[in-house]
């Protein structure tokens, strides 16, 4: 897989990659190039054991992602607006399932698409000036990579239906209030802010944390009695990892746990 991409960078610090949606001049808003890398970059992320946990941001200092490249989508047919829909929606899904924590550094606008890759995002931490909405309607449309469904699972119905008919944004103190965002700080500082975050989640078991992870998404897919048999066996399977051994032993002789991720 490549690491240069046109739309994209991907940076990596220690254990932590940093993928960073890269047309400033367009705020960031996703044509079809940048899905189709997006679905790239994660698959590679996906399989690289030299990464822990990835970091999702937008170039500069105005926006996150600003939504779909509405030129695009202007010329689109039911088809062919089916397709994009379902390439948006299994890249995000990707991101989702990626098995490795996810924060959204939300660095500004979060808009339409770029919301909806946000809540894909296990995480979000917003800075001051980010902005987030959901306009579709306003152009005619509704979200379509998975927004109508994850935002009202992440802040109810209520506040999700208000921000999906309104299309009106809201502000990075009202998105933490309402628990799409889990933390608001400085301007500037978002991508700083996530980074620490990582590093605090990252002290972990990998093995544990991809668990946790696939736990907490199968109950927001299944039913209850499924979701606790899945938990129950993730829970039994981590019985059997050298990860549980050390973490219990670290605390027990009382020393920081160092784990292989096995
Ligand atoms: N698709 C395509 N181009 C976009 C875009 C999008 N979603 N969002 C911003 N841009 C482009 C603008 O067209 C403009 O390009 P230009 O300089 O070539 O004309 C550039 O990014 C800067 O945006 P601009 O609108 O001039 O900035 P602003 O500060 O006046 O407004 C926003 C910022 C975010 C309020 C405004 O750009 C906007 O409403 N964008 C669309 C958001 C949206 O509806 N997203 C959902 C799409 S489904």
């Amino acid at each position: 897989m490549p690491e240069s991409y046109e739309f994209l960078s991907v940076a990596r610090e220690g254990r932590v990659a940093t993928v960073t949606v890269d047309r400033p001049d367009k705020l960031n808003a996703l044509n079809d190039a940048t899905v189709r890398e997006l679905a790239d970059a994660f698959a590679a992320l996906r399989v690289d054991a030299d990464v822990g946990g990835v970091i999702l941001t937008g170039a500069g200092d105005k926006a996150f992602v600003a939504g779909a490249d509405i030129g695009e989508l202007s010329k689109m047919g039911p088809l062919d607006g089916v397709e994009t829909s379902r390439r948006g929606q299994r890249t995000l899904r990707a991101i989702e399932t990626l098995g490795k924590p996810v924060i959204a550094a939300v660095n500004g606008f979060a808009l339409g698409g770029g919301l909806e890759i946000a809540l894909a995002c296990h995480l979000r931490v917003a800075s001051q000036n980010a902005r987030f909405g959901l306009p579709e309607v306003k152009l005619g449309i509704i979200p379509g990579y998975g927004g109508t469904i994850r935002l009202a699972r992440l802040v109810g119905r209520g506040r999700a239906l208000e921000l999906i008919l309104t299309g009106e944004m809201i502000d990075a103190e009202e998105a933490h209030r309402i628990g799409l965002a889990n933390r608001v700080v400085p301007a500037g500082q978002a991508h700083a802010a996530a980074a620490e975050m990582m590093v605090t989640i990252l002290r972990n078991g990998p093995v544990a944390l991809a668990m946790a992870l696939e736990s907490v998404d199968a109950a927001y897919h299944g039913t209850t009695e499924d979701a606790q048999r899945l938990e129950s066996n993730l829970f039994g399977l981590l019985a059997g990892t050298d990860d549980m051994r050390e973490g219990m032993a670290a605390f027990l002789e009382k020393r920081a746990a160092e784990f292989e991720g096995r």
